[in-house]
């Protein structure tokens, strides 16, 4: 509806609050150091994203929740689409040398993006949850009150399975999973995936929206260890991990396991 409560002209700058946003690129470098700038805003449009990634995640389980499988793939490719670009965005970071991010890197401190609260909540509706990513951030913080929240939520492979109840397959005692554990691969899950492949392709499209959706997610995970790997070498993280050699342990592993391991029996 239209706000008739002010009478001042909408602007571009004012309604996108450009004085604000362009005074939050706070260099810490003396100098500053030239590379810096790119190095905060392509942190600060990751978080931008992030933000509008959860908003359309948040869209999509309600979609699925109201049995609006054909909007919750339109909205599922605007996701898809947007992980294109936070996969792309890695190579503007890749055009700054080892030597470059070294000019101010002690200045980062102990910040890293292993910090990002809203990429752990990803994260954690799309089922990768730990405690210890919660515990983290600082009691009663908005990230903590966040995560808190997100971590007792249904995932989105729960929505799924509903969903798919719904539309009378028997997901049986999956339905009442405690929602705060790892999603395990399932015999039972399997079979009906493999049933919904072979005869009904309107909800063999949805999964194939989920594994692109899983598929893009792990692309990111690999292309920014390369990025790390290319940039620091050996060298541990300045959030306190080992570096490359932690962020490999997160590849290779699937979101959604049934769908994976469904492929070669189809
Ligand atoms: C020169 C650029 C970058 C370097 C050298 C770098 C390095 C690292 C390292 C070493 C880690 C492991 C944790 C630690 O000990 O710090 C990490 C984690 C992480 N970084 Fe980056 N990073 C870079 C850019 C980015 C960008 C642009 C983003 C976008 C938001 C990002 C997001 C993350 C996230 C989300 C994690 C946690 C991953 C996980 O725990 O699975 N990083 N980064």
């Amino acid at each position: 509806m239209e706000d008739q409560t002010s009478n001042a002209a909408v602007t571009y700058s004012a309604y996108l609050k450009i004085d604000e946003l362009l005074a939050l690129q706070q260099p810490r470098s003396t100098g500053p150091e030239h590379d810096e700038m790119l190095f905060i805003v392509i942190h600060q449009v990751y978080e931008l994203w992030f933000k509008e990634l959860l908003h359309e995640l948040d869209h999509v389980m309600a979609l699925l929740t109201a049995d609006d499988s054909a909007r919750a793939q339109h909205t599922l490719k605007r996701i898809l689409t947007i992980l294109k670009v936070l996969v792309a965005q890695l190579d503007i970071l890749e055009t700054m040398t080892p030597l470059e991010f070294l000019s101010f890197r002690a200045r980062l401190e102990a910040a890293s993006g292993f910090q990002s609260d809203q990429f752990r909540q990803i994260e954690f509706l799309l089922g990768a949850k730990t405690p210890t990513a919660v515990q983290r951030f600082a009691a009663g913080s908005r990230a903590r009150q966040a995560l808190e929240r997100r971590y007792v939520a249904p995932t989105l492979w729960d929505a799924f399975l509903q969903y798919l109840s719904r539309e009378g397959y028997a997901i049986g005692s999956h339905l009442t999973r405690d929602v705060t554990t790892a999603i395990e691969p399932d015999a039972d899950i399997q079979a009906i995936l493999i049933t919904i492949y072979r005869r009904d392709p309107k909800n063999a499209e949805l999964c194939e929206r989920l594994v692109d959706l899983d598929e893009g997610f792990q692309e990111w995970r690999y292309r920014h260890v390369k990025m790390v790997e290319r940039t620091i070498g050996a060298k541990p993280g300045t959030g306190g991990s080992s570096g490359a050699a932690y962020l490999r342990t997160t590849l290779g592993k699937n979101l959604f396991p049934d769908l994976w391991e469904i492929r070669g029996r189809l």
